[in-house]
């Protein structure tokens, strides 16, 4: 994180941005998020042109290819990539499925995941175990940078192909420390998948400086784009080692119908083939461009701030444990915890019906919530949180 204080941020005027606040208090961004107006206000303008203009890429082809362009790039910028490093999917899963599909397995070959990944990630790796018969291993999640290193170190092997992390874990909330974790896979000949869901809009990404050969972006998270597209990127050196399993009519460079001939793009667009809708596509862009004016080191610093309120109070409550690391740098905008005796089922529904807080339930190896902080939250949101929490932990469980 930069050390440097960034120009403060008017929470009162971006929330006037979001007229879904008006309902409820919003802990469950991490899910798929609120939209703002600016943003949700393009996405419309743009389905309206379709209905006054029609199909633009038919109609008014320069119009429309030269906005694709300039979309694609403000996206490859955003990421600092190179345009031609991706290839547009509806989501991490397709990104993932994209790079698994395209190796060559034979049993017994490995994959490292981490033991917190959502199903974008989890369900695909199970499915190849089940049809390939490789071996899936799992990554603990340690607090400590050099413990996490030398955990991945142990899971690696002469098997290992591909390691697939997170960058930011789906429940649990650890920032894995991924520019050291894919150095170690590269020495170990092993490629590396990094899952962006919950890190893309949170702070500044570098994906060719990370050194990961492949990563899943989405559009729907911590970007506020409206729900769903997204993203692979593969760096360019790696691209090669990926077979095209899919190829459609949105991956050829050339298609000759007399000869029954075709090139492929010499760029990740090779692997995608849709079809999508641009509007969608478009109005991620303008996203982009709406959280760069707010600034990411703005929206770190104040995510950090908000993440670092709630865990010390939380910390303070009898019967709570905090299952994400404390240090700012090892986390980002989710917040995990349980409340002893609670399942996350009741403890998420009796935060909506009394208070109106929407939070998720964390349902499956831990029970409790995960708590997730928009920049755009008020400290006394945090506050009222914790204190309906106290409330919870005095009575018997619902
Ligand atoms: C870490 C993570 N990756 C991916 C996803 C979703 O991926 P997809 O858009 O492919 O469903 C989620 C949550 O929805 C997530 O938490």
């Amino acid at each position: 994180m930069s050390n440097n204080p960034s120009p403060p941020v008017d929470v009162h005027a971006i929330r006037r941005e979001f007229p879904a606040l008006d309902k409820y208090t919003w802990f469950q961004n991490g899910g798929v998020s609120i939209t703002p107006a600016c943003i949700a206000g393009e996405h419309a303008r743009l389905m309206r042109e379709l209905l006054d203009r029609g199909p633009l890429h038919i109609l008014y082809p320069d119009e429309e290819y030269e906005r694709r362009r300039s979309t694609m790039q403000c996206l490859a910028a955003f990421f600092a990539v190179d345009p031609r490093e991706l290839a547009l999917m509806r989501g991490v899963s397709e990104a993932y499925q994209t790079v698994l599909r395209g190796l060559d397995w034979q049993p017994g070959d490995e994959i490292i995941i981490s033991q917190d990944e959502e199903a974008a990630l989890l369900l695909p790796t199970l499915h190849l175990r089940d049809r390939y018969a490789i071996r899936v291993v799992k990554l603990p999640l340690l607090s400590a940078p050099d413990q996490q290193l030398a955990a991945l170190q142990d899971c690696l092997s002469d098997r290992t192909r591909l390691v697939a992390l997170s960058h930011v874990t789906t429940d649990l909330g650890y920032r894995l420390p991924l520019h050291d974790l894919c150095r170690i896979a590269r020495q170990r000949g092993a490629l590396t998948f990094v899952d962006v869901a919950h890190s893309a809009g949170l702070f500044e990404l570098d994906l060719p400086g990370m050194g990961c050969d492949f990563a899943g972006i989405l559009s729907y998270k911590w970007m506020y784009a409206p729900y769903a597209s997204g993203l692979l990127y593969a760096r360019q050196t790696s691209q090669h080692r990926l077979a095209i399993t899919y190829a459609g009519g949105r991956s050829e460079q050339s298609l000759d119908f007399e000869r029954d001939a075709y090139v492929l793009r010499n760029t990740a667009e090779r692997f995608q083939y849709g079809p999508w809708s641009w509007p969608l596509i478009h109005a991620w862009a303008t996203a982009a461009e709406w959280l760069q004016r707010i600034g990411l080191s703005t929206i770190e610093q104040r995510t950090a701030l908000l993440a670092t309120r709630l865990k010390q109070q939380l910390r303070k409550l009898d019967g709570v444990s905090l299952l994400t690391p404390v240090e700012a740098d090892r986390s980002a905008a989710l917040v995990a915890c349980e409340l002893a005796g609670w399942t996350g089922e009741s403890l998420a529904r009796q935060l909506r019906r009394r208070w109106n807080m929407i939070v998720k339930p964390l349902p499956h190896t831990r029970q409790g919530l995960r708590i997730s902080l928009p920049f755009f939250l008020l400290e006394t949101e945090i506050d009222q949180l914790v204190a309906a929490l106290r409330i919870l932990q005095s009575e018997p469980a619902a």
